[in-house]
């Protein structure tokens, strides 16, 4: 076997300041199963663009293989399936056992070939997409993400399919998943990227201890970074009480008019949040001196508790039905500060019972009840938000202070520079904590959270999961991501076919 050699690679895209990719010189065995793993917005999508020729750059890449990308860009989706993949394949009919073969090995049935690719499952749809990618013998596959829309049975189908491959990068944010798949890592840190021999396990205990070096010769390096966090939060709070309309330090003895207050309140705001950027800055600068290691504050949802009615949301024999779809009947009643779950396969209706809850709109007749208390404010989280536009703008149209978002972005790893691109120009994972940001901003009594996990990075997972677990929100919750669910659910609702 040979080696993929990149050498002296440069690359960063127009409007960047700096370089992306500074002199990057890797080298990679063509048998590695690898896991390629970084924070959101590192470069691990642009990395595998720039295997696949699609991005100018300077430097060399040495490989005589074809490299293939999941998710594959699919025109119209609104045919059969067979068709989409004799367009990315150019397989003749004669030829199309090849790809039944690798559709047997990820246990699909081959006549869903037959239907059309837009009404198959999430599931179906990625295993298909996999399967295409691993006809060519010659191939190098470079898949990007593939368990986000993947319950749990699907994610190990296709753990156990990786793992019996040869020489691949796989990008995911998923510790079980790479766990069973790989046996090579390629970390992009913050300040250089590194190839391990090993499992996830394996690269996170060895950067463990790293770290743990770093830190005892940087002491009080850390101390002063969480000294200006602390800072960082007490600014914050009390930006934010000025806000609400809260403002009284010193003043409320004295009869002062409401323009002096405000006129007074918008002027110290503004010297806050020229403090809060100078604190940002020099977090920034001692940061940097600690090399790869990252600390995040806690995130904290805008969480107004409240205590009636009893139950928020009422759930009785609710069952939704569209021509042949009918979701399973489902019953829970949503007290105030539990986590209800809602789990079940792949395609079996649990978004459709989000929407239906929401009131949007949706072609499905409801048989049974569906109650939600009067003045109840929800916050929801779609598992697919395809947010375009400045922050700022989005903020406006939600009306949630901009400040407010942007501060939750930091906390999530946002670099401040990020906050004046518009969000189509983002990686995954930051268009998804742009959404995770808002409905972290806005006020709300219930969240409903769809897939809160996909795309996103482990520090923000972990992130996540700390501050349901500390705040106890009353919750709908959706993720396949087992550790998830087991840490914060109060009840789970089983959604069956
Ligand atoms: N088309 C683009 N134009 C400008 N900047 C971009 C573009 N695509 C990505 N970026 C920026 O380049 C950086 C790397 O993005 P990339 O998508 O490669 O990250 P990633 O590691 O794949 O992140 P994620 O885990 O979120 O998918 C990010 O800061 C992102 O904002
Ligand atoms: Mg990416």
């Amino acid at each position: 076997m040979g080696t993929i050699q990149i050498e002296n690679l440069n690359f960063k895209y127009d409007q960047m300041v700096d370089n992306l990719f500074d002199s990057l010189n890797l080298r990679i065995d063509e048998s590695w199963k690898l896991g390629l793993i970084g924070r959101n917005g590192r470069g691990k999508t642009t990395l595998m663009n720039i295997l696949l020729g699609k991005l100018p750059y300077s430097g060399q890449i040495v490989s005589n293989l074809n490299f293939y990308y999941y998710p594959q860009n699919i025109t119209d989706k609104d045919r059969p399936a067979v068709e989409i993949v004799k367009e990315l394949t150019d397989l003749e009919d004669y030829d199309l056992w090849k790809i039944e073969v690798e559709l047997d090995k990820l246990q699909v049935k081959t006549d869903v070939l037959e239907q059309n690719f837009s009404t198959l499952s999430p599931g179906e749809q990625t295993k298909i997409l996999l399967a295409i990618l691993f006809i060519d013998d010659y191939g190098f596959q470079l898949i990007d993400e593939p368990t986000n829309h993947l319950d749990i049975v699907g994610r190990k189908i296709v753990a156990d399919y990786l793992k019996s491959k040869k020489g691949f990068i796989v990008i995911s944010h998923d510790k079980t998943f790479l766990n069973q798949v790989i046996d090579h890592v390629i970390s992009i840190n913050r300040q250089d990227i590194d190839v391990y021999k090993g499992n996830f396990d394996t690269w996170e205990r060895e950067k463990n201890l790293r770290d743990q070096s770093e830190l005892e010769e940087k002491n009080q390096l850390k101390k002063d970074i969480n000294r200006l966090h602390e800072t960082a939060v007490k600014r914050e709070n009390w930006s934010r009480q000025t806000e609400k309309g809260k403002f009284k330090t010193g003043l409320q003895q004295v009869n002062l008019d409401k323009g002096f207050i405000s006129h007074k309140s918008s002027k110290m705001m503004k010297k806050a949040k020229t403090i809060a950027n100078r604190v940002d800055k020099e977090i920034d600068t001692k940061q940097s001196l600690l090399k790869n290691i990252e600390i995040e504050d806690p995130i904290k949802l805008n969480y107004v508790e409240l205590k009636h009615p009893k139950h928020l949301i009422t759930v009785d024999k609710l069952q939704l039905q569209h021509d042949e779809v009918v979701t399973p009947e489902i019953s829970f009643k949503l007290p105030v500060n539990k986590v209800i779950a809602l789990v079940g396969q792949n395609g079996v209706g649990k978004t459709t019972v989000f929407k239906q809850i929401l009131g949007l709109k949706q072609p499905f007749k409801q048989t049974g009840e569906l109650r939600i208390g009067s003045n109840v404010k929800i916050s929801y989280l779609a598992q697919e938000d395809e947010l375009t536009g400045m922050i700022r703008q989005l903020a406006t149209q939600k009306h949630i202070d901009a400040e407010m978002i942007f501060s939750n972005l930091r906390k999530l790893g946002f670099e401040r520079e990020l906050f004046e691109q518009p969000v189509e120009n983002m990686s995954q994972g930051q268009k998804r904590k742009v959404a995770l940001a808002i409905s972290l901003s806005e006020e709300a009594n219930v969240y409903l959270w769809d897939e809160p996990l996909n795309f996103l990075d482990v520090i923000t997972r972990q992130q996540i999961i700390d501050a349901i677990k500390k705040q106890h929100p009353t919750m709908l919750l959706i993720d396949h991501d087992q550790d998830l669910i087991d840490e914060v659910f109060d009840q789970k609702v089983v959604l069956q076919k």
